[in-house]
């Protein structure tokens, strides 16, 4: 178990967080900062600590796992769309230069592929694991607050688009019915909170 390894990739990551390189489009370089220093910590973090977790209860390659979380969203510190395919062949690339196995980067790369749930759905159980991990996360209500804070759509239709979200989130996301307990409260309370009228 390369833990220390991992470890200070994970270290690499948030710094890459908390000092962007790029600024995005149309944000101010504090703005930037602002942006991605609260994606770690409302989004990735969690998506790490939900994928270690489920990795030990479901017995799961923890390596590929614990990278593949942190990883997963690596595309979206540069803006490049389609983020899981840009960013599991740039994560296999980081993985490659640093020395990690092949057979554990590609692993790595299938994950971040996945994770999205749209055009590769996953099918290895690590692969279920982070793509259950992505959408529990979205269920800690602070991300939609990060998310109206940033959106360029106007209310409506940011609204519609969250319920949207929470729906595929839930339904087509979480593979495991023991997760989809954990965030059960949640999902109800947000559709409640953004569909609630007097
Ligand atoms: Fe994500």
């Amino acid at each position: 178990m390369s833990q220390q390894k991992i470890e200070k990739l994970e270290e690499e990551i948030k710094d890459l967080h908390y000092n962007p390189q790029i600024a995005k489009h149309s944000f101010s370089d504090q703005d930037t900062k602002e942006f991605y220093n609260n994606f770690w910590n409302i989004h990735i973090k969690p998506v790490i600590e939900y994928s270690k977790q489920m990795a030990e209860k479901y017995n799961a390659d923890k390596e590929a796992v614990w990278l593949g979380a942190i990883l997963h969203d690596i595309a979206r510190l540069t803006d490049e769309e389609p983020h899981d395919e840009v960013g599991s062949e740039k994560a296999y690339k980081i993985l490659m230069d640093k020395g990690f196995d092949k057979e554990l980067a590609e692993k790595v790369k299938g994950i971040i592929l996945t994770h999205r749930c749209r055009k590769y759905p996953p099918e290895t159980m690590e692969q279920k694991i982070v793509a259950s991990a992505d959408a529990m996360a979205h269920f800690l209500p602070p991300f939609y607050l990060w998310i109206g804070k940033y959106t360029s759509k106007n209310f409506e239709e940011m609204i519609a688009g969250n319920l949207r979200k929470i729906e595929r989130d839930y339904n087509e996301k979480i593979f495991f019915e023991d997760e989809k307990k954990m965030v059960e409260e949640q999902y109800k309370m947000l559709k409640n909170w953004l569909t609630y009228k007097i």
